[in-house]
């Protein structure tokens, strides 16, 4: 008898996840790990980066500490990479910081820092991996991971807002720009609550001063929901056996909580009905 073909997509290629050391692309990681890629883990955590490596199957993998905001250290990052395993196939442009806040309120120091470490190292990641992508005529695929505050907007939520819709913006367009293309995908990642360390950023460059931060009850209120909410949030592997569905299935959008979907249709009913 004659059988269909599987082939394995993932098996023995190179997946680079920023933010590996907790949550989503620990979850990532582990998962990757699993199928037998090649695993690239890279953070600013370094000790917890190798927490991550200790619970991952055994596979090819690097751990390498990088600040994926700074382009030299990012830069430098992907030489290593090259010199290991060759050209990067799967890109989980993951690693992010959350921060509340009305947009007046927020310090410019902690605008800054949020639109460099949720966007720029994304930038930077495109600018350092698409382009071997493409050549390689391999199949590849860029990930980037948004959030539902990607797609829906509440109040006092400027600077995370911000940038996860800048990362739905920048995403789509890649995808278009790829469209050409048959060997590379691009996906956007956007989900709601999971159980994760993001609540817990003093190390990661925010100034957490009160004077920093927006006090307004609104804000307070949106860390305290998040705190709350990821206790009881997907767990990272679950989200990661979803993500890799979606881009076996070469899908744009990866949206793994239906219960925001019908927040985001009324927010697209208003912009369709031309209402406020
Ligand atoms: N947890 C949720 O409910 C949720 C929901 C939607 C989207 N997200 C997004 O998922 C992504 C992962 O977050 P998480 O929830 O797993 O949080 P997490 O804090 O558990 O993990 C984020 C990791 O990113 C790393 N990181 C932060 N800044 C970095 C930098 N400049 N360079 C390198 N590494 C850096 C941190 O050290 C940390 O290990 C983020 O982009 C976040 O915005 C999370």
């Amino acid at each position: 008898m004659v059988g269909i073909l599987q082939v394995d997509i993932f098996k023995n290629k190179t997946a680079l996840i920023t933010g590996a050391a907790s949550g989503i692309g620990r979850g990532l990681a582990l998962h990757a790990a699993k199928l037998q890629m090649n695993v690239v883990l890279m953070d600013l955590n370094e000790d917890a980066l190798y927490e991550t490596h200790g619970l991952m199957h055994d596979c090819p993998s690097m751990v390498i500490k990088c600040d994926v905001s700074n382009l030299e250290e990012f830069t430098q990052a992907k030489e290593k990479i090259k010199g290991e395993f060759g050209i990067v196939h799967y890109l989980f442009n993951n690693a992010g910081i959350f921060l509340e806040g009305r947009a007046w309120k927020a310090d410019q120091k902690n605008w800054k820092r949020i639109i460099d470490v949720n966007l720029m190292s994304i930038i930077y990641g495109l600018n350092l991996f698409v382009d071997e992508m493409i050549a390689s005529q391999e199949r590849c695929h860029i990930i980037n991971t948004s959030s539902m505050a990607g797609i829906i907007v509440g109040p006092a939520l400027a600077p995370y807002t911000t940038t996860k819709h800048a990362v739905v913006g920048l995403t789509r367009t890649l995808y278009e720009d790829l469209a050409d293309n048959d060997n590379v995908g691009a996906s956007v990642l956007c989900p709601g609550l999971v159980q994760t360390n993001i609540i817990e950023r003093d190390h990661l460059g925010l100034d957490l001063d009160e004077s920093s931060i927006d006090q307004h009850e609104s804000a307070k209120n949106n860390a305290q929901w998040l705190a709350d909410g990821v206790k009881e949030g997907m767990t990272p592997e679950d989200l990661a056996t979803i993500v890799f569905q979606k881009i076996e299935e070469d899908k744009f959008w990866i949206l793994t909580h239906p219960e925001f979907i019908e927040v985001y249709e009324s927010y697209s009913n208003e912009i369709s009905a031309n209402k406020n």
